[in-house]
């Protein structure tokens, strides 16, 4: 399988997803330290990170190449992302401008940008990431846009295989408390990725968190084709009975989208959505925890649950650099 774009986990097939996990396997047991010999990676941080952007540099490092980061208006010009803006703010540069002149110093690149938060309909189609990409000559990677994260989907589906977790399983993803209202990339990339492994998938969350029907729609079509299933509840003890994986994650409300006041006003009471002990009462007995990190312990995931022989979040984590590696692998070498 050629790529030369990794975008959406949903472009792939099962097959071709396996595809690429099996090269990630390879790689562990068999490094090519020399692969991407004389190959730069530039990664553009428009939002924070500590997972992806070591795990990235890790990766390129490790099959022989080398990268740079740029983290827009920390050392380097802000970056402006909107079109038709008149730039007399705190941005020098427009992305379209910046993006491809950075293009052109390196073999591949990969941009993280997270959304804008204001107007669902436009995040939900990643319209911004969409023309940064369209700007880009080059391989590319999605770091993280504002609705997939390609690249956790893939690690978390490797620590499902990795777990031995059956297709068929009984897969719960969860909302979880946050101080704060948090982008629906992951929660979206994780709710397609057990869809289209084949998972019995219940998203279970609070009146007013429900995901975009785009969302659900795009997810319950992969079902259909993989043999699962996605159904949604706001009762997440309910969801649990059976349950094999509990992915717990935080995002912010959809009834009222971009307005602070009213998601605080909404989530204020929803603690005891905090997933701990008591919330695997029904669910299988070595039923397991996921989180794609960083989680808030004791807001979001009871320190119990984290430090305890459910938790498979560093697991996680660290196939994170494994699978880029082989997404590197194909994009390059
Ligand atoms: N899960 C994840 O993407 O972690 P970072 O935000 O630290 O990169």
């Amino acid at each position: 399988m050629s790529l030369t774009r990794f975008m959406d986990l949903a472009d792939f097939s099962r097959e071709e997803v396996e595809d690429l996990i099996a090269l990630s396997n390879h790689l562990q047991t068999h490094p090519e330290p020399q692969a991407l010999a004389g190959k730069i990676l530039g990664l553009v941080f428009l939002n924070p990170s500590l997972r992806t952007l070591a795990s990235f540099q890790a990766g390129m490092a490790r099959l022989g190449g080398n990268s740079f980061v740029i983290t827009p208006g920390q050392g380097t010009w802000g970056l402006e992302t909107r079109l038709g803006v008149r730039m007399d703010g705190s941005a020098a540069e427009h992305v379209r401008e910046g993006l491809p002149v950075l293009a052109s110093f390196c073999d591949a690149l990969a941009i993280r940008a997270f959304a804008d938060g204001k107007n669902l309909a436009a995040d939900v189609a990643d319209s911004t990431f969409k023309a940064m990409a369209d700007l880009i000559d080059k391989p590319f990677i999605n770091m993280e846009s504002a609705i997939n994260h390609p690249c956790q989907a893939l690690a978390d589906w490797k620590t499902l295989n990795d777990l031995e977790i059956a297709p068929r399983a009984k897969f719960v993803l969860s909302w979880v408390p946050h101080p704060r209202a948090l982008p629906l990339a992951v929660p979206a990339a994780a709710l397609h990725m057990a869809a289209l492994r084949g998972h019995e998938v219940v998203v279970a969350r609070p009146d007013g968190f429900a995901l975009p029907e785009e969302v659900m729609a795009r997810a319950r079509a992969a079902a259909a084709q993989s043999g699962g299933s996605v159904t949604e509840t706001d009762d997440q003890q309910a969801a649990m009975q059976g349950a094999h994986v509990l992915y717990a994650k935080e995002w912010g409300c959809t009834r009222h989208y971009g307005d602070a006041a009213a998601d605080a006003a909404l989530r204020a009471g929803l603690e005891h959505w905090q997933v701990n002990n008591d919330t695997f009462q029904g669910a299988v007995a070595d039923c397991r925890l996921m989180h794609c990190l960083p989680v808030r312990r004791n807001v979001a995931v009871h320190e119990a649950v984290l430090d305890g022989p459910r938790s498979v979040v560093l697991k996680e984590a660290h196939n994170r650099l494994v699978v880029q590696m082989a997404v590197l692998h194909r994009l390059l070498a």
